[in-house]
Parts: structure tokens; sequence; C-alpha cells
């Protein structure tokens, strides 16, 4: 079977773990090389080991998005390996509990550079790329709690507010390069099966969502079988 992704270059960030992972890997089974940025380069370099041994192309690159410095040396990286980029999947995120008349200040602007500027610089860089391809796409991956009109939970506000914006990012996007051949869509899963989620929910919860039933919407908005769609927000909400 040939792959969906093959000949395809991806860059995918939040590769360590949960669903940036699952993603990586599902991607290189559908034949795609794939650019790996996170903080934990231990683990960026197992799943580089892992992956290779399986015959998939992957480069690992040490980046803390809330630095960025750390952004602008992470393209400088992908353009000395690659001509352009096929798919740019923002799945990087990071969550913090706490009241909005209680939150100190230095987290609220963690949670909004981590989950709402870094995929902002992160397109900005990469939109010269994907021009390339001639095709590209761009998956901004969201939440439930970034929807309009859905259940909100006490002491999600920087979180919820870091989503909202996602989506404008998604939607702008969209806007400004339809007619560039890019499309820009947006997953907003509920509860997924990873340690972000025991941190918001506790231990005793139960994600409706596998990371890998994550990866599956994205390797379909990333490929060439959901076209024409662009401007999307698929909420995914599970058994
Ligand atoms: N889990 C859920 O229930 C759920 C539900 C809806 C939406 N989401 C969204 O799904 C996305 C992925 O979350 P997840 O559940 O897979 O979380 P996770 O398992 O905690 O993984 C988060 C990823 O983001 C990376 N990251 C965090 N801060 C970073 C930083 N400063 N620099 C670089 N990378 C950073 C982490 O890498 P390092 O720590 O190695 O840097 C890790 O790879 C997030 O956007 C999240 O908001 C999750």
């Amino acid at each position: 079977m040939a792959g969906k992704l093959e000949n395809k270059i991806a860059l995918v960030t939040g590769a360590s773990k949960g669903i940036g992972r699952a993603t990586v890997e599902l991607f290189a089974e559908h034949g795609a090389e794939v650019f790996c940025p996170a903080r934990s380069i231990d683990k960026l370099e197992e799943l580089k080991s892992s992956l290779e041994k399986k015959g998939a192309k992957i480069h690992i690159k040490q980046t803390d998005l809330g630095k960025p410095s750390d952004i602008n040396e992470l393209f400088r990286f992908i353009s000395a390996n690659a001509e352009h980029l096929d798919t740019v999947v923002n799945a990087a995120g990071t969550f913090k509990r706490g009241r909005i008349d209680q939150i100190a200040e230095s987290d609220f602007d963690e949670i909004i550079n981590i989950n709402l500027k870094a995929a902002y610089l992160i397109c900005q860089h990469a939109i010269p790329l994907l021009l390339k391809s001639g095709n590209g796409t761009i998956v901004n991956i969201s939440s439930l709690s970034g929807c309009f009109g859905l259940q909100k939970f006490d002491g999600f506000g920087p979180y919820d507010i870091s989503k909202y914006g996602l989506w404008g990012l998604t939607e702008i996007l969209d806007v400004e390069l339809k007619e560039k051949n890019i499309r820009v869509n947006q997953i907003s899963p509920s509860g997924v099966d990873t340690e972000m989620h025991y941190r918001a929910f506790g231990p005793e919860s139960n994600p409706p969502l596998t990371p890998r039933d994550v990866a599956r919407v994205v390797l379909y908005l990333a490929s060439d079988e959901s076209a024409p769609l662009s401007g999307e927000n698929l909420r995914l909400f599970g058994k």
C-alpha cells in the first residue's frame, strides 16, 4: 500500500510525546520525511532511532518554542536540510490551571507564548517553504476548550484564551493563503490520553481519545485526501 505522504516533507512541533509524537510516527509510516522539534532531546533521539530502524527519515532539533531565537535556529536547520515543506503541524502545547484572579502573569505569558505565539511564528517562518511545495497544508491542534459555545472548565482561562486565539490564526491564514494553494485547518479534540490530559483533569479521568486517533485526523488534513477542505475546525468528541 502506498503511503499517503510519500515524498512529502513535514514539520511537527511537540514531537517528543503525546499527539505530536503519534503524528510523527503515523507520518513516517506513510512515507513522510519529518522535522521534529521539542525541548526533550533524549525523547527525540529515541524517536529518531526507532523510526529510522524502519526506514524513515527523521530530523530532530532541540527547540524551546518559548524562545523566538530557537524558532529562528529551527528554520535555519530546516532550510539547510530541505528546499521546501509540504506540511506543518502545530501540536506543541502547554497547560497550567489557575483562575484568572489567581494565576501568575508569568504563567499566562508562558501559555500564550507556547500555544499561540509560537504557532504564529512557526507559520510565519514556514510560509515561504510551504509556497515552494505548491500544495502545502497547515494543521493546528486546538481543543474543544477553545471552541465557542461548548462547556468550559473552571481554572482553564489562559489555556482557553490561547486556543481561541489559535482559531483566529487558523481562520486568517486560510484567508491569506487559500489563493496560494496552502490549506489551513484545525483539530479540536476532547480529552486525549497524554500527560497533559492527566495534568488538567487528574489521574482518575478517562479520556475518550488516543493520540493515534488524533494523528489519523491530522494525516487526513495533511494529505491530498482532504482537499479542498480549508479553514475548517474539526471537533473530535471521541466515543
Ligand atoms: N491531551 C488532551 O487532552 C488534549 C485535548 C485537547 C487538545 N490538546 C492539545 O494537543 C496538543 C498536544 O498536547 P498533548 O496532549 O500531546 O500534550 P503533551 O503530551 O504534554 O505534549 C506536549 C508537547 O508540546 C511540547 N512543548 C511544550 N512546551 C514546549 C516548549 N516550550 N518548547 C517546545 N516544545 C514544547 C512538548 O515537548 P517538550 O516538553 O519535549 O518540549 C511535547 O512534545 C496541545 O496543543 C494541547 O493543547 C490536548
